[in-house]
């Protein structure tokens, strides 16, 4: 865990809990929730099992007792699984946020694209790097892709981390950017193009992408899904240095970091 950073999104302050820190948001909330209910319901049929069995005919006792022990291990997979799900959204991400975004040659004047920027997490690390550049994070705010999502939110992390004069959020899909061609020097996008089901909205989505991106600009995608098909679809589109990293497994499933340069 990052220092002083609690999974609640508190810092110990002096010993106290007082100090709000930003909250980067729980991702597939729902998921996680799944896993949780279900492994803990699994745990305690394996361990009441014995007694439960006890009070059934002994030709079912045997069956039924491994059955349930077979859940309870099952059970400690499903919540070993949520914790991971948690600790990728409450740190892994940050890391990965802070490796992926040291490898931008940054000098500080940039516009900034964040697709699907929720929390704000790649906004406001890119903010950090800017001094006369600004970051704009858009995003259709959906609750099942992270908990408590709102321009609200993003904005209050904006302020808690001091970069709320140099970023701005709105309200806008992917698949349509409310942008000029060649309006941004840097477009981030993380965790969020797997959303999209189909395979059309996301080609559509990558093609905004490059559309408002300026010559020469550089784009990253980080994602847990359809790494090979972004990377295909970036060549196609004419881009140059087309990177796809090795795998990181923050949620369970691997994490990709697809990245490219914009031909000048
Ligand atoms: C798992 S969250 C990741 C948020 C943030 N990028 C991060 O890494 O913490 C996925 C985000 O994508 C957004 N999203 C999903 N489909 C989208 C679309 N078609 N256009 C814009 N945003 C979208 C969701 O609302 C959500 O905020």
């Amino acid at each position: 865990m990052l220092p002083g950073r609690g999974l609640m999104g508190l810092q110990m302050k002096g010993g106290s809990r007082d100090t709000p820190l930003p909250d980067y948001g729980i991702d597939a909330p729902d998921a996680v929730r799944r896993f949780l209910t279900m492994g803990t319901l699994a745990i305690v049929v394996g361990f009441a099992a014995p007694s439960l069995v006890a009070m059934l005919p002994p030709q079912y006792a045997q069956t039924l007792l491994g059955t349930a022990r077979s859940l309870g291990w099952m059970g400690y997979a499903f919540v070993a699984t949520a914790c991971v799900m948690l600790w990728g959204s409450r740190v892994g991400k940050l890391r990965l946020r802070d490796k992926v975004l040291a490898t931008l040659p940054w000098r500080g004047d940039e516009q900034v694209l964040d697709v699907g920027c929720g929390h704000g997490l790649m906004l406001i690390g890119a903010a950090q790097r800017l001094t006369s550049g600004r970051a704009v994070g858009i995003d259709i705010w959906r609750a099942q892709d992270q908990a408590r999502n709102s321009p609200q939110a993003t904005l209050r992390n904006a302020r808690l981390e001091s970069v709320a004069g140099r970023i701005e959020v709105r309200s806008a899909d992917a698949r349509r950017l409310p942008f000029d061609a060649a309006s941004f020097d840097v477009v981030l996008s993380s965790w969020t193009l797997h959303n999209i089901a189909e395979r059309d909205g996301r080609r559509r989505a990558i093609e905004e992408i490059m559309r408002v991106l300026r010559p020469g600009g550089r784009v990253v995608l980080i994602d847990i899904r359809h790494g090979a098909e972004y990377a295909a679809l970036l060549r196609e589109l004419g881009c140059a240095q087309v990177r796809v990293g090795a795998p990181s497994f923050l949620f369970v499933t691997p994490t990709r970091v697809v990245s490219a340069q914009k031909p000048a």
